[in-house]
């Protein structure tokens, strides 16, 4: 187990770890528990891709998460649960408790035929059960693929369409600030296009009717009933799949980034560990959902492995109001706070008030991921919240790459707002220009990409591994791409800007503009459509759509499409602005030129840049007309 203590052990583990990154990781891997140690530590090529780490391992990701922590730490707490409502009881899980409820929905899943290898989709609220959930799948060796209970139904059977899962795992319905959400019957209907599906299991939480298909759905409850606590774990090999999880990319339908077992282990563990410089008896709280793979690494896997007590909660930051965070953490007294940039700068829109009652004297370290964090979000986050005296680590990294890559070590390397800083020792970011070449040296800009494998980097896309070749080891030959953009200042910190492909980041939730376009199309009379991203206040980014149709009832056409948006992929790529328009810039052979869009969207009128190589330049003209008139 490394844990780094200073600035100057960072250095020189990473200057090792560059040196030897065989030798690095193998010492990191050494900590865990392992049913067959490796043969070989790494095996890559980017061409293909083709990488495996510990090949030859066999191990069982969940008994290095619980059984191995049973006799030192069984009887402390895993989670503390938090519910959505304020005058429901919170549960607290311990080491012990949670593995025997794994262990036990564990036996359920054989028993309703879920073998090692096979999909298990689960569609749940942000409930101790879906952790059991995730974790039996690991358990008996089933592949999981979460899906975020915010998605709609069509986006919920291309999930499970796509991988084929045999069984769902949901709940009645979900509680969500003042909403109720009814997942089973958003499931039931979601299943009446996926045929691969033979078994639902169904959570009792909201108590909402469900409708249970008899042969197919059956009761969460019911089936723990008598059900044997003990479980000898699968073995499973190094580079066995754990999970799925699908992400947006620029074009074409989500795909589904698939993650192996031990790579992933050993970096979730170990990111966890030194990033927020956890120790023993810290409270722990990631305020991420699960069906994100931040609750992945950070809510489930990272803290678990290291033995943590994590706080879970079912609810949002504003509700029953913007104090609710604050009121968590001082009663639960969390040292480890970790979220998400757009609920910063939500509740600071709230105002102060929503914090003065409370003390926050227990925090040690924040946290931010998910997007780039402004400066006066910063400033807020760090004064108000942290009162000037916990670190901030801005944690850069993606679905893709499993685990926090780039970030500060808590208390350890010298912050600059903003800037993500350092890499993890192990990662070798590296910056490439629009030819591919690497840009060496300080005070630069370009494309950011990672130039040497490490243990939790996606192995392929799911059922199409060429897909993952094109999209992230085809722009830049021998290097991951990240499809971010970047700066390495004078002092070799880095910071990211932003995405600089066709995703739009939206409260931290990446949203292809091919996808949201794709939505739109279908609503009734709509001719053509185009998706760009443009700076909000709250958000980071929101979603701005220029659309052609043959409507003439404008008004409530707009609604239609945000509605028609919303049944397709879900309430979070709703667009914030809709721009109905006579014409779109294309270029002679057809194309969109969105950087012209993304100036209009933006409010830039001005630097349009060149735009005579457009088939009909007096567009551009018309939809500015258009923008100004409507706002
Ligand atoms: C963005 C989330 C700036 C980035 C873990 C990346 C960030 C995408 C940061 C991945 C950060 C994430 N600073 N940008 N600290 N963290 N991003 O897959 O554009 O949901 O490519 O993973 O979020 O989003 P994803």
């Amino acid at each position: 187990m490394l844990k780094i203590n200073s600035l100057e052990q960072y250095q020189s583990e990473y200057k090792r770890s560059v040196e030897n990154p065989e030798l690095f990781w193998e010492g990191i891997a050494e900590s865990f528990e392992w049913k067959k140690k490796w043969d070989k530590v790494l095996d890559w090529n980017f061409d293909e891709p083709n990488v495996k780490w510990f090949d030859g391992g066999q191990l069982n990701i969940t008994e290095n998460c619980l059984d191995r922590h049973l006799d030192s730490i069984g009887d402390k707490v895993a989670f503390h649960w938090v519910p959505n409502d304020v005058s429901e009881k919170g549960r607290k899980i311990s080491y012990r408790e949670l593995h025997a409820e794994v262990c036990k929905f564990s036996n359920v899943l054989t028993r309703n035929g879920i073998k090692k290898g096979d999909r298990v989709c689960l569609y749940m609220p942000m409930v101790p059960e879906l952790v059991i959930a995730v974790l039996a799948c690991a358990r008996v060796g089933a592949i999981h693929s979460v899906v975020f209970a915010g998605f709609s139904a069509q986006s919920l059977s291309d999930r499970i369409n796509d991988c084929n899962c045999n069984l769902v795992i949901t709940a009645d319905g979900a509680f969500r600030g003042a909403k109720t959400i009814d997942l089973k019957s958003i499931v039931d209907e979601s299943l009446l296009t996926c045929t691969s599906v033979k078994k639902v299991i169904v959570l009792e939480r909201t108590k909402t009717e469900a409708s249970m298909l008899a042969g197919r759905d059956v009761w969460w409850h019911d089936e723990m009933l008598n059900t044997s606590p003990n479980h000898q774990a699968e073995t499973m090999n190094s580079e066995d799949s754990l999970f799925i999880l699908y992400t947006s990319g620029s074009t074409g339908k989500p795909k589904g980034v698939v993650h192996s077992t031990a790579g992933y282990m050993i970096y979730a563990e170990y990111s966890f560990r030194n990033v927020f410089q956890y120790q023993a008896d810290d409270i722990f709280w990631c305020t991420a959902d699960i069906g994100w793979i931040t609750g992945h690494s950070y809510i489930i896997y990272g803290p678990l492995l290291a033995g943590a007590t994590s706080i879970m909660f079912e609810g949002v930051p504003t509700y029953p109001d913007a104090g609710r965070f604050w009121d968590i953490v001082d009663k639960y007294q969390v040292n480890l706070f970790y979220t998400a940039p757009t609920a910063i700068r939500a509740l600071q829109a709230k105002g102060l008030e929503y914090i003065k009652p409370y003390k926050l004297d227990t925090l040690k370290v924040l946290g931010t991921v998910g997007e780039p964090i402004n400066e006066e979000a910063w400033h807020w986050y760090n004064d108000e919240i942290g009162k000037g005296k916990c670190p901030i680590v801005d944690t850069w990294w993606q679905t893709e790459t499993g685990g926090i890559l780039i970030s500060p070590l808590a208390g350890i390397t010298p912050l600059k707002p903003t800037y993500a800083t350092l890499p993890l020792p192990g990662i070798q970011p590296c910056l490439v220009d629009s030819e591919g070449n690497e840009i060496l040296g300080n005070d630069v800009s370009g494309n950011l990409c990672v130039k040497y494998p490490w243990p939790s980097m996606i192995r392929t896309t799911y059922g199409d591994h060429e897909r993952c070749r094109q999209v992230y080891f085809s722009t830049y030959k021998g290097k991951y791409f990240t499809g971010d953009g970047c700066k390495r200042d004078e002092d070799g910190y880095y910071r990211i800007t932003g995405r600089v492909d066709d995703v739009i980041n939206v409260s931290g939730h990446r949203i292809g503009t091919a996808e949201v376009e794709d939505a739109i199309n279908t609503t009734d009379k709509v001719i053509e459509s185009a998706v760009v991203g443009f700076p909000h206040p709250i958000k980071g980014q929101g979603i701005f759509a220029f659309v052609i149709s043959s409507s003439s009832d404008n008004e409530n056409y707009i609604e239609e499409i945000r509605a028609q948006v919303t049944k397709v992929i879900g309430p979070i790529a709703k667009p914030d602005r809709i721009l109905l328009v006579d014409g779109l810039p294309k270029t002679r052979s057809g194309k969109i030129m969105r950087r012209i869009l993304r100036k209009i969207a933006s409010g830039e009128f001005s630097k349009m840049g060149d735009t005579s190589t457009l088939l009909d330049p007096a567009v551009v003209e018309h939809i500015c007309d258009v923008y100004s008139q409507e706002k």
